[in-house]
């Protein structure tokens, strides 16, 4: 039987998180992903239900779903957008922790691309990629001036030679209009599918930066909730 808490300081209240990379269809065999594992967006859903919220969880992972969680399965950036437009009006805090693709490919195939056989033939299609829709800046202009969730975005950030990790998270902050921004730190080995993160908690209108980390994901997640709690 499954314990779901009545009493936290999130009770009561609705929480929409996204997790996972989306897969974005080339033929009915192929896609183009992310190396998103969905492990912090599964540990702030976790996380929030162990709060006492009434948690959906829009995935496009299959890992063990957190007691209390009610998942819709997802594929796409564009049913991603679907289900977090659906699940708006009813949300108290929306968390964009799904690395949703920035491309999906212009055309999908709806039969296997076979290679040419031809003698000689060493060919290769092009695949032409188009702009998926924003889906946290859209959540955030849909809100506008109105009284509205939470809205809680995360940044994946390496950090180059024009700007450091933390000033790519403050530029995306003010891009994205979002409340909270999930600075990420990541690299080849760093973040992907592993069960530690170091993050850097930005607030909306705010000059503070909390650092968390390295730590377990459910650390972090519970950091977040910290946070946003004080926004709710
Ligand atoms: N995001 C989104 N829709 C997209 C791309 C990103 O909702 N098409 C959300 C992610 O879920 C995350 C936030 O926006 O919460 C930041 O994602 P990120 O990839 O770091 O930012 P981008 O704006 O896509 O910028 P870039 O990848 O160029 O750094
Ligand atoms: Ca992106």
């Amino acid at each position: 039987t499954e314990v779901i808490p009545t009493r936290g300081p999130l009770r009561g209240r609705h929480v929409v998180v996204s997790a996972g990379g989306t897969r974005e269809p080339l033929d009915p065999v192929r896609f183009l992903g992310n190396r998103s594992s969905g492990k912090q967006g599964y540990a702030v859903a976790a996380a929030a239900a162990a709060r006492g919220a009434r948690v959906t969880l829009v995935t496009t992972a299959d890992l063990q779903l957190p007691t209390g969680v009610e998942s819709v399965r997802v594929e796409t950036a564009q049913q991603l957008r679907a289900a977090m437009l659906e699940h708006f009006d009813s949300a108290d805090v929306i968390v964009m922790a799904a690395a949703v693709a920035d491309f999906r490919p212009a055309d999908y195939v709806d039969t296997k691309i076979k290679k040419g056989m031809a003698p000689g033939d060493d060919s290769a299609p092009e695949i032409r990629l188009v702009r998926n829709p924003d889906i946290l800046a859209e959540l955030v202009r849909h809100r506008g001036d109105a009284a509205g969730p939470v809205i809680v975005g995360f940044a994946a950030e390496t950090g180059d030679a024009k700007a450091s990790v933390l000033e790519h998270g403050r530029a995306k902050l003010e891009r994205k209009g979002c409340d909270v921004l999930v600075v990420n730190e990541v690299g080849s080995d760093r973040t992907f599918g592993k069960d530690e993160n170091t993050v850097h908690l930005l607030l909306q209108g705010s000059s503070r930066v909390e650092d968390v980390g390295p730590a377990d994901k459910r650390v972090i997640a519970d950091a977040i909730w910290d946070l946003v709690e004080t926004l709710v």
